[in-house]
């Protein structure tokens, strides 16, 4: 299996640090290049994976910097750093302050790393990937942000334990914004073809639907400080593997909407097949009456947001 050459992760932080380890283990790619702007951090944690290599076994060139152009030749890059949510926080009350920063990163991958996927990761997630499009005016398929994956991975576990069966048989994706109003489908939710409206009752079901929703604030609240790392890095490792690996999984990502789902201009999570070149094509699936209402109701969540993003100045 051939990986890729150069893979860059930006911001050190827990998903950054956790993410990195993660994407070194799998051998996604030779170099991996971890930067934030804490001199140390990123070179601390780059070492410090790089030294289990011979543990493990993996191959990839681990390095830490705090110069941005060391995205540089980059193949994939993957933007994380940001603040993170504190309890009673939504995921868009962090957009001032992360949309300077993306700002940044996103100029640094237009002007030294002209060719790469980029996943975007920072929250409010939909909205920053809006930014980085605009920022490095890279074509759509070549932009991709994690919110499908995670919250599928949080939905298909709490089915999973419902049900008593193994977590990676249950097949099933959210679409939409991430955040409160995403929309878990469950006309389309499985046990390896078995629909699961046939397996568990509706109240069940929508207890199921409702704890999705609020799957990162959940975490938030646990930990009181800081957000959920390790499902996320998961769900952006899984991402970064249908790249490196040119796999054309179908996956649930954010992906800059032209016209699909009756959505323009903007980013949502809906079912698109990835592989080396970022975006290959996007799903359009039937949904039910009430799932494509409350579709609505998330790219109206999201084009609220944008708004919050043009007021910025500079943004
Ligand atoms: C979460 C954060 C990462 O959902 O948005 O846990």
């Amino acid at each position: 299996m051939t990986g890729l050459g150069k893979i860059a992760i930006v911001g050190a932080g827990n998903i950054g640090g956790t993410l990195a380890q993660r994407v070194a283990e799998m051998d996604l790619g030779a170099e991996l290049m971890l930067l934030d702007i804490v001199e140390g951090l990123p070179q601390g944690k780059a070492l410090d994976i790089q030294e289990s290599a011979p543990v493990l076994g993996f191959s990839t060139r681990v390095r830490g910097s705090t110069d941005l152009r060391d995205v540089a030749g980059s193949d994939l890059v993957i933007l994380t750093a940001g603040l993170a949510r504190k309890p009673g926080m939504s995921r868009s009350d962090l957009l001032g302050r992360n949309a300077q920063i993306v700002r940044g990163h996103a100029e640094a991958v237009r002007d030294h790393a002209k060719q790469a996927v980029v996943i975007v990761v920072t929250n409010p997630v939909d909205v920053m990937a809006y930014q980085v499009r605009e920022v490095t005016g890279f074509p759509r398929e070549r932009i991709l942000a994690q919110s499908g994956t995670l919250d599928s991975a949080r939905f298909r576990w709490f089915v999973a334990e419902a049900l008593g069966v193994a977590p990676r048989d249950v097949v099933g994706f959210t679409l939409g914004t991430h955040g409160d109003t995403m929309v878990p489908v469950l006309s389309h939710c499985s046990v390896n073809g078995v629909p699961v409206r046939r397996l568990l009752p509706e109240e069940k079901l929508h207890a199921i639907v409702e704890r999705t929703k609020k799957g990162g604030g959940e975490i938030v609240d646990l930990l009181k400080a800081g957000s959920a790392y390790y499902a996320p890095t998961a769900a952006q490792a899984e991402m970064a593997k249908a790249v490196a690996h040119d796999e054309h999984r179908l996956l649930s990502c954010s992906v800059l909407l032209d016209g699909e789902y009756g959505f323009r201009d903007l980013f949502l999570s809906v079912p698109v097949v990835v592989g080396r070149k970022g975006i290959e094509r996007i799903e359009t699936v039937d949904l039910t009456a009430e799932e494509r209402n409350l579709l609505e109701l998330s790219a109206r969540a999201v084009t609220e947001d944008l708004k919050l993003l043009r007021a910025i100045p500079s943004a």
